[in-house]
């Protein structure tokens, strides 16, 4: 553990502190002379921070004892809800998590709460990826006396990334999306900076919910043309995916659970269906970043750097592709 404090006032603790939105939430703070105490599993992802004199912390957020020695002798905090994509039951692990960052919070006393949560954290069925951010807004409302903001983000462009893949394997892009529905989405950038902005504040008051999106809306036929061409590759298409193909394609790459992958496949439904949506765009929810930017500074890099599709892959790529276009 890193013991160097940026000030005498008390450390915010960030969790998920190497991950998109941790990550930047934890740099503003600290270029604000704010002190951080980062928190995730594997420190060596943190060094950067330590370097900058933010504590490091490592640890599970499913150990309770060490949750309680992070918050101790803090007032605010910036949270998430996890998950494993391996998990064989993801509503159960994030429930896991909210509980005992919830109790580390009630233990320690903390003010001011600032939630990572998700569009549609209002619904309470049991569908898709979203259901633990309902568990926690839930959670968190419940102490009386916590501030708290439930940065309700929608879809993160950074999950296009995780087309690259496909895009090497079978030449097109695909999710469940359907190809003209304009929904919108957010640089995960962009909602650490919302997020810092409150920490540093640290003049909310009550129980608030901030919804964050992108300038526009854009169906995944327009992505895909914008992701394309930002790849050299402008002809790229993009073809939905039904949901079984979808759910055995996630399977297969060995990095998703079953239950994961059904999850996923059904927050894509709750997408076309509209149950999950934002909020009319104003100033106030609307955050700088286009696709445009995006596709230039974050997924260009990105497929440069991933590897190309064996001999094997594109076999199975050029199967996929036959088989959406005769579906
Ligand atoms: N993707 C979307 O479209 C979307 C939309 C709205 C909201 N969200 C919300 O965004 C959140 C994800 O945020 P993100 O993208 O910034 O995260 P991320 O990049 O996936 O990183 C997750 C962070 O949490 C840490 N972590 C994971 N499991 C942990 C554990 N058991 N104990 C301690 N630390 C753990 C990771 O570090 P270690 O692995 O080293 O522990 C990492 O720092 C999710 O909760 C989701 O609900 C996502």
């Amino acid at each position: 553990m890193n013991d160097k404090r940026k000030s005498a006032k008390p450390p915010i603790i960030v969790l998920g502190a190497s991950g998109r939105v941790g990550r930047v939430v934890a740099h503003q703070l600290l270029k604000a002379n704010v002190g951080v105490r980062a928190v995730a599993r594997h420190v060596d992802k943190l060094t950067e921070l330590a370097e900058q004199g933010a504590e490091l912390w490592s640890g599970s957020l499913l150990d309770q004892a060490f949750m309680n020695r992070v918050f101790a002798g803090a007032k605010a905090a910036f949270v998430l809800t996890p998950g494993d994509t391996l998990s064989p039951d993801l509503h159960d692990e994030q429930r896991q998590y909210n509980e005992h960052i919830v109790e580390a919070i009630r233990v320690a006393g903390l003010t001011h709460v600032v939630f990572l949560s998700s569009w549609g954290a209002e619904l309470a069925d049991r569908k898709g990826t979203i259901y633990g951010c309902y568990l926690m807004e839930t959670l968190l409302n419940r102490l009386p006396d916590l501030n708290v903001v439930h940065l309700r983000a929608v879809w993160f462009m950074d999950n296009f990334i995780y087309s690259i893949g496909l895009i090497k394997m079978a030449g097109i892009n695909g999710l469940s999306i359907n190809p003209d529905f304009a929904f919108p989405c957010i640089d995960s950038r962009d909602i650490g900076m919302v997020a810092a902005a409150y920490l540093k504040q640290l003049d909310f008051t009550g129980k608030t919910i901030h919804y964050l999106q992108r300038p526009r809306d854009y169906t995944m036929s327009e992505v895909t043309a914008i992701l394309g061409a930002s790849i050299g590759r402008p002809s790229l298409r993009y073809l939905k995916f039904p949901k079984a193909v979808m759910i055995n394609g996630l399977k297969s790459t060995g990095t998703i659970s079953a239950n994961v992958a059904q999850l996923l496949a059904e927050t894509n439904e709750r997408i076309n269906s509209t149950s999950v949506h934002g909020e009319p765009r104003t100033a106030h929810n609307t955050t700088p970043t286009t696709l445009d930017e995006f596709a230039r500074q974050k997924f260009a890099p990105a497929y440069l750097e991933a590897p190309a599709a064996s001999v094997l892959q594109k076999i199975q790529g050029a199967f996929l592709r036959i088989y959406l276009f005769i579906s």
